[in-house]
């Protein structure tokens, strides 16, 4: 069974998307943990529960001090073994469906949110494994692309998703946007699906999403094909 633990400065942001529909059922029916972790459960600040200090050189902003960020993953590691540590930053390498396909075969993994200006760089050179980015834009911290790659990872553990096929055709799962769909009614306000679609013809309607599919990705993605 895979298990994710997330280091975060914010689990409040992740409790919610990372509990709903799919990713709940998946956890409910033991095809994967999800644990959160408070960074500031291990900060030796009693007091304030600190976690993040000044940047040598005098730059703007905070950064995540190695201390607690040393002791959350230490404690982890010391539980068991994990296959990779990875830290959510948009200087990673960017996320798609290959990465989410690889990391759903790990056992254990470990995510590490950044905040503020981002963690000590020394946590970066000896404890991180895999530095991941969902994209080129900034984002205020690094909980929402744990939760895009928790669930990315997580929908296609097979189990997860009710009907097996579904999260197999998927856009991009075989490197081709996926097929338009349709539901009742046939003909809604004279906007009428494809006679093909209606017509029982298994073979034809296999050979019309391939051809819909792969004119889509030729149209809107070219760089896929
Ligand atoms: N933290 C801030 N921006 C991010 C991004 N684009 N991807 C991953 N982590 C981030």
């Amino acid at each position: 069974m895979l298990r994710l633990d997330i280091i975060t400065v914010l689990p409040e942001m992740l409790e919610t998307p990372l509990n709903c529909s799919i990713l709940k059922r998946a956890q409910e029916k033991g095809l994967v943990q999800i644990h959160l972790h408070n960074l500031r459960d291990y900060s030796t600040d009693k007091r304030h529960r600190r976690v993040d200090d000044y940047p040598f050189g005098g730059q703007a902003g905070m950064v995540l001090q190695c201390e607690p960020v040393d002791r959350a993953i230490a404690s982890l590691k010391r539980q068991r073994a994990y296959d990779e540590v990875i830290y959510t930053s948009p200087d990673g390498e960017t996320f798609n469906q290959s990465v989410a396909n690889q990391l759903s075969m790990g056992e254990n993994l470990i995510i590490l949110c950044g905040r503020y200006k981002g963690v000590d760089y020394r946590i970066r050179e000896h404890l991180i494994t895999r530095e991941i980015s969902i994209g080129d834009y900034v984002l205020t911290g690094g909980e929402l692309a744990a939760a895009v790659i928790a669930d990315a990872i997580v929908r296609i553990i097979p189990g997860a998703v009710g009907d097996e096929q579904s999260a197999l055709s998927d856009s991009f799962q075989d490197r081709l946007l996926a097929p338009p769909v349709y539901t009742r009614p046939a003909d809604y306000k004279g906007w009428k699906v494809p006679d093909v679609l209606l017509s029982g013809h298994e073979a034809n309607i296999r050979e019309w999403e391939l051809r819909q599919a792969v004119e889509r990705t030729e149209r809107l993605r070219p760089d896929l094909l």
